[in-house]
């Protein structure tokens, strides 16, 4: 059987989707019945980028499924500080453990880990490309509030430019009936192309809003993120968008009653803590979520019954251009295939979906 990889969501069917949610439902409701699913597997966490929730409930997860967790969270401590590829990292890795989350700074870094990997690998962030464990956590955040994926008029508030939870949630909810979408950003932060694409083809309608005020009443999700302050190239740029949509009790009062409120986590300053009580306050509940969506995703992939996930089919080579995005796993890591693949804007990368040139 070819190994099933999960670094976008979309490679994989919508069928596939709904087992993944309905099985982690079962598990929110009756944690206590899995613990022998995975027992003697080993899940490996390598996270060359901060993180807690993500990192925490993976490991959560795992543990939860009777199996057993190694892994880092500081690369200096490994031989990643003295020069080790990541090809080589994760091929030795494929020695060690049965399934591997990989959380890393660059775009692409997970689909560049997966050709090389003998075991499943799974995408826990990509830079600013990505993030389809977070959007796994969001429909089961949404099964569970909502009642599904259609007929939604989701806002989604803050940097729609780095914020790879954005990314991912647009691709996965423009497959779904009757969805529309209201962009709340400022203009420097507005959703990059190979989003909007995904967007303009998927035929759900969408609007761009300059302030919450506006938006507030049309919503039944808001999607509230941070500023990724850590993606911007200089502190200049991220102070000059800092502080701009914060969301507070007066804001709440435009909303539809049975509006909820996301948002992936950390919060920095976009939400005030006023909001936390509120019942539509959805975000801590959505943390919560996101251990049993890891606990279904990681016992799928190891039962070997998630089918998909290769990037590389439709993908060619390419010989006369070359990714120019600066943080793309291929300007920083030798031996990678020049893979592309064609877009309404033209050939893009085939890790990080920029444009080549
Ligand atoms: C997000 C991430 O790391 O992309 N957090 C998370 O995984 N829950 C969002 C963020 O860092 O702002």
């Amino acid at each position: 059987m070819p190994k099933t990889h999960f670094i976008d969501l979309n490679a994989l069917k919508v069928e596939d989707w709904d087992k993944l949610v309905s099985l982690a439902i079962q598990m929110r409701e009756n944690p206590g019945e899995y613990h022998e699913y995975c027992r003697g597997k080993i899940l490996a966490t390598l996270f060359y980028e901060p993180s807690t929730r993500t990192q925490f409930s993976f490991q959560s997860a795992m543990y939860r499924l009777g199996g057993q967790v190694i892994g880092f969270d500081n690369p200096g401590t490994t031989s990643i500080s003295k020069g080790e590829s990541l090809k080589d990292t994760i091929r030795m890795l494929g020695g060690y453990a049965d399934i591997i989350a990989i959380r890393h700074p660059l775009d692409g870094a997970a689909m560049a880990a997966s050709i090389t990997s003998d075991i499943p690998i799974i995408n826990a962030g990509d830079g600013g490309h990505l993030h389809p464990t977070q959007t796994l956590t969001d429909l089961v955040t949404l099964a569970v509030e909502k009642g599904g994926f259609d007929n939604h008029c989701i806002g989604i508030c803050g940097d729609l430019r780095y914020g790879r939870t954005v990314h991912s949630l647009i691709k996965a909810l423009s497959c779904f009936r009757g969805n529309s979408f209201v962009l709340i950003s400022t203009k420097e932060l507005t959703v990059p192309p190979y989003v909007k694409e995904v967007l303009d083809k998927s035929g759900c309608r969408y609007t761009y809003a300059d302030t919450l005020e506006e938006a507030m009443p049309l919503l039944d999700v808001l999607y509230m993120t941070r500023i990724q302050r850590e993606r911007f190239s200089s502190p200049e740029e991220y102070e000059a968008q800092k502080g701009i949509y914060i969301l507070d009790g007066e804001k709440m009062k435009r909303a539809k009653d049975d509006m909820i409120v996301m948002h992936p986590l950390p919060r920095v300053d976009e939400i005030t803590t006023e909001v936390d009580n509120a019942p539509r306050a959805a975000y801590f509940r959505q943390a919560r979520n996101g251990v049993f969506a890891r606990m279904a995703l990681i016992y799928t992939m190891l039962e070997g019954s998630l089918c998909g996930g290769d990037l590389t089919e439709g993908a060619f080579e390419i010989k006369d251009k070359r990714c120019r995005n600066k943080r793309c796993i291929k300007a920083f890591e030798y031996n990678l295939p020049d893979l592309a693949y064609d877009s309404h804007e033209g050939t893009v990368c085939g890790f990080c979906e920029q444009p080549v040139m």
